[in-house]
């Protein structure tokens, strides 16, 4: 700690931890301010708004998983070209020969089934607890952006491994939105580019996959944040 309180009193540590020393009130106050970090709660809270017990940190795990995904997603993107000459043997590589390909793919993977049961938790947890109710409902409608989002990042990175699995699910998947009414002949062939799965659909897939829907759900994520910390914190105690 001393140290620490050296490496504080130098240039460099006063250029870094622009608050004063948290020994009043309004000493931590202003660190709390200064931080990006903890700036995400109010300078005050409700204790219980941050127990575990109380949200289980569901939203919290959901996010963080996708962190891991972004993370692996953007070193697998490295080795990867979304192209049917090439698509299945990059896979492979990246099992064989790539360094820590494989560990990697395997956290994508993981990640991505589990950030599905998480955010499926956070739902029911949300519903369970009534926290869906004023003035949280807003809140909710944007989670459920979220959802869908999430499941369609599942659904589009299906076929990246452009392996018979990947085809066939991905031709069910597709055939299944050609029934939606009014829409649905259009959105097939949207997402197909052409009347069955191949190269356009690849291409499709793999842009809407490592860049439309991440960035729609980083926009849509700050968002609920937002509306987390202004409907939730220092309010009424309820929910
Ligand atoms: C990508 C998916 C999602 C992420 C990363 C996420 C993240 C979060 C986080 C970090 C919180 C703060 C409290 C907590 O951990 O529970 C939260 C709160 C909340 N979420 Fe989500 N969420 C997601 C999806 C959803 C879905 C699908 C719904 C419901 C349809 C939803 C509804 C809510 C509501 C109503 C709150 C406020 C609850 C409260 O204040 O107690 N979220 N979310």
């Amino acid at each position: 700690m001393q140290l620490m309180d050296r490496f504080r009193a130098t240039a460099v540590g006063r250029s870094l931890f622009r608050s004063p020393d948290r020994v009043t009130e309004r000493d931590r106050a202003a660190g709390h301010w200064a931080n990006f970090l903890l700036h995400i709660y109010p300078v005050k809270v409700h204790r219980r708004e941050i127990e575990f017990r109380y949200s289980w940190y569901l939203g919290v795990a959901s996010a963080v998983l996708f962190g891991s995904l972004v993370a692996s997603g953007i070193y697998l993107m490295f080795f990867y070209v979304p192209s049917p000459a090439s698509a299945y043997g990059n896979i492979q590589a990246i099992q064989t020969e790539v360094a820590f390909g494989q560990f990697v793919r395997n956290v994508h993977r993981w990640s991505a089934n589990l950030m599905v049961i998480a955010v499926a938790a956070h739902m029911a947890r949300v519903f369970y607890r009534g926290a869906y109710k004023p003035p949280r409902e807003f809140n909710w409608v944007i989670g459920v952006v979220l959802l869908v989002l999430t499941l369609l990042l599942s659904f589009t990175g299906y076929l990246l491994p452009w392996d018979q699995l990947a085809y066939w699910a991905v031709t069910v998947g597709t055939s299944m939105a050609d029934f939606v009414p009014f829409i649905g002949g259009t959105t097939r062939e949207m997402l197909l580019g052409g009347d069955q799965v191949g190269s356009a659909t690849l291409l499709r897939f793999y842009v809407l996959h490592v860049a439309v829907l991440p960035a729609a759900l980083v926009a849509v994520l700050a968002i609920h944040l937002w509306r987390w910390r202004k409907d939730s914190m220092l309010d009424d105690g309820e929910g």
